[in-house]
């Protein structure tokens, strides 16, 4: 069976990408799959991964065929800049084709793999190839996560759009975390206009699932 991936990207970074990463490990393994993790390229890594080793400790929990591997092993690129990665890759050393390797490999080991983006859609890892692109090239089923501060309304439909006109086919959650107490007020009342399906990382991740 070909292995299915899922990428998950957000509205930018910090956003919640590997807490829903994390979430998502443990609810496909309980439904019987058996889930990989990959995290491309991962900048601000002084001495460790953070990204990397929290999602492989989660993933060797549940897949044994990624019980030997270190964190690195889970990722193409590492750099010490937090930048996006065509700045923290000040050598220019980011071959593209190691990161589809890298995706291939870790295929081996699961029958779904899921893929954390760097940041959001329209960050470069070269100069004209964004993650979006990265996404297109997996053929992956993409995953946007959205925040629930302020200003997340507009960030959310401009991911969209960039979704749509790559004609990527993605779902969107919305990882209710900062400006928790006004969300209700201040952005939920478009969501439930607009989007009447739309769900929360914390709530929906079953029914999301379910449909796997
Ligand atoms: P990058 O990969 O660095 O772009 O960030 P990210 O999008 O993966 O964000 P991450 O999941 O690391 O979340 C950012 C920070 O917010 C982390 O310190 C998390 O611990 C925290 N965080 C995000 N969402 C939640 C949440 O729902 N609950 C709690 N308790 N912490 C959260
Ligand atoms: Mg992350």
């Amino acid at each position: 069976m070909q292995v299915q991936s899922l990428f998950i990207t957000a509205t930018g970074t910090n956003i919640g990408k590997t807490h829903t990463t994390v979430k998502l490990i443990e609810a496909f393994a309980d439904k019987g799959f058996c889930v990989g993790v990959f995290k491309p390229i991962e900048t601000g890594v002084d001495t460790f991964p953070h990204d990397a080793s929290l999602l492989l400790k989660v993933c060797q929990k549940v897949n044994k065929n990624f019980k030997d591997l270190m964190p690195e092993d889970i990722t193409a690129y590492t750099f010490p800049l937090p930048a996006a990665p065509f700045c923290a890759d000040t050598e220019q050393i980011i071959d593209l084709n190691r990161i589809m390797e890298k995706y291939h490999e870790l295929s081996q080991l699961c029958d779904i793999l899921l893929v954390e983006g760097a940041g959001g859609l329209m960050v470069p890892v070269t100069k004209e190839y964004m993650m979006i692109n990265l996404a297109k090239e997996l053929n992956a089923k993409v995953l946007l996560v959205t925040p629930s501060k302020l200003g997340c309304i507009n960030d959310t439909l401009l991911s969209m759009s960039a979704l749509r006109s790559y004609d990527l086919e993605f779902d969107w959650c919305v990882n209710i975390f900062e400006d928790k107490e006004s969300f209700s007020e201040v952005t939920q009342p478009f969501y439930d206009a607009v989007f009447p399906e739309w769900w929360s990382v914390e709530e929906g991740l079953q029914r999301f699932i379910s449909t796997y």
